[in-house]
């Protein structure tokens, strides 16, 4: 699947429904690089655990900072006061019937920047914050295999299974589902898979040793207060990736094969989804786009990010000629026998090990 803005338009009508404060949206087309690794989990060395697809600036490395990301000379996405990175780990095709592996591919990532939230200056608040320089977070959990908490809950553990989640896109459009885990049937029109972060931030620290502690999420995920510990409101990112699924569905049968994908980190249930974001943006840009591009009677108000004067757009044509070579020399594309990194496949429901290998003999 090529990245394509008529599905990206038809993305936004669906996730701005509903919604009564502004936005703008990042898009980002081809990867910049895919490979295992990860300037969070596994910082300073490679490989990483999993496989991710990395989108952003192309200073993206184990060992990227604030400054290098600052001097990075392009970026896969298109708002150009933004040299960030965003990575998630990548979706394989498990044949059923020779059990090989082969990549899946999407339309790109969408990144949405929401004003949300008490603090949210057209919800009574004092207005959000920009991202510090340095800040890094994530959301999900790599080990994860099932669903703990109840929904709605409301604990920070439950939000943060919440945060992710899906949609099963189906002809006709009324035929698609939401879950949780993976879907069971062919997603004709993709699989649709979303990241809500954190949107709350202790205001001290950029990262913190789980890498989750320095951030919390709102008490509605999407809407509603910070808690006490972590009282400073940022703009709340939520990702968006479209899988094409369907490229394989002559290849599986519904009624008879489990759902036969599985994330990169060896996960066959779903439950593994999350993303990660080191911030690289022009602070004062981005704190622009949230103070000043936040107004009911203009475009900024539907997601028009051009309608930001703050931001400047690039044609995505422009946008997909950023690329970066892979540091980590093993194949992760064609047919494979294994994941990259070896990860066996496990199914759980209890949490899943992460193994590192950095020799995994193919
Ligand atoms: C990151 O590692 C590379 C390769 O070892 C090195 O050249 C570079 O200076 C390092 N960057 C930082 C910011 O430490
Ligand atoms: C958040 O949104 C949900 C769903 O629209 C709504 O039920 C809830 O009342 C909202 N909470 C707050 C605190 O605004």
């Amino acid at each position: 699947m090529k990245f394509t803005p008529a599905l990206a338009s038809l993305l936004v009508a669906l996730v701005s429904s509903g919604s009564a404060t502004a936005w703008f949206r990042v898009a980002c087309t081809g990867p910049l690089v895919q490979e295992r690794v990860d300037p969070i989990i596994s910082p300073i060395s490679n490989p990483s655990n999993h496989v991710h697809t990395v989108h952003g600036a192309s200073n993206f490395a184990c060992n990227s900072t604030y400054d290098t990301l600052r001097a990075s000379q392009c970026t896969s996405c298109l708002v150009k006061q933004d040299l960030s990175n965003y990575w998630f780990p990548r979706l394989y095709f498990q044949d059923p019937k020779t059990k090989l592996f082969e990549p899946v591919s999407n339309g790109g990532l969408l990144v949405y920047y929401q004003n949300r939230g008490d603090g949210d200056v057209r919800n009574g608040g004092k207005g959000l914050k920009a991202f510090p320089p340095g800040f890094k977070m994530l959301s999900g959990n790599p080990r994860a295999r099932s669903k703990k908490y109840p929904e709605g809950e409301g604990s920070q553990g439950e939000l943060r299974e919440r945060a992710i989640q899906w949609s099963c896109l189906r002809y006709p459009s009324n035929a698609g589902y939401d879950g949780h885990g993976f879907p069971t049937s062919d997603c004709e029109a993709g699989f649709n898979a979303r990241i809500h972060m954190p949107a709350c931030w202790d205001g001290v620290n950029v990262d913190s040793p789980d890498h989750m502690s320095h951030t919390a999420y709102l008490s509605g995920l999407d809407n509603g207060s910070c808690p006490p510990t972590h009282p400073v409101y940022l703009m709340k990112l939520f990702y968006e990736i479209t899988w094409d699924v369907h490229a394989f569905a002559s290849r599986w049968n519904p009624s008879t094969d489990k759902w036969p994908f599985v994330y990169a980190t060896g996960d066959p249930t779903g439950y593994s989804w999350h993303g990660d974001f080191q911030n690289g943006w022009d602070t004062t840009a981005l704190q622009n786009a949230i103070d000043k591009c936040n107004n009911p009677n203009d475009q900024t108000n539907n997601g028009v990010t051009e309608a930001c004067s703050y931001l400047t757009v690039q044609q995505a044509s422009v946008a997909d000629t950023c690329r970066t070579n892979p540091v980590v020399n093993e194949p992760i594309d064609g047919t494979l026998s294994k994941l990259p990194g070896c990860n066996p496949i496990q199914p759980g429901p209890g949490d899943a090990t992460l193994y590192s290998s950095s020799n995994c003999p193919f």
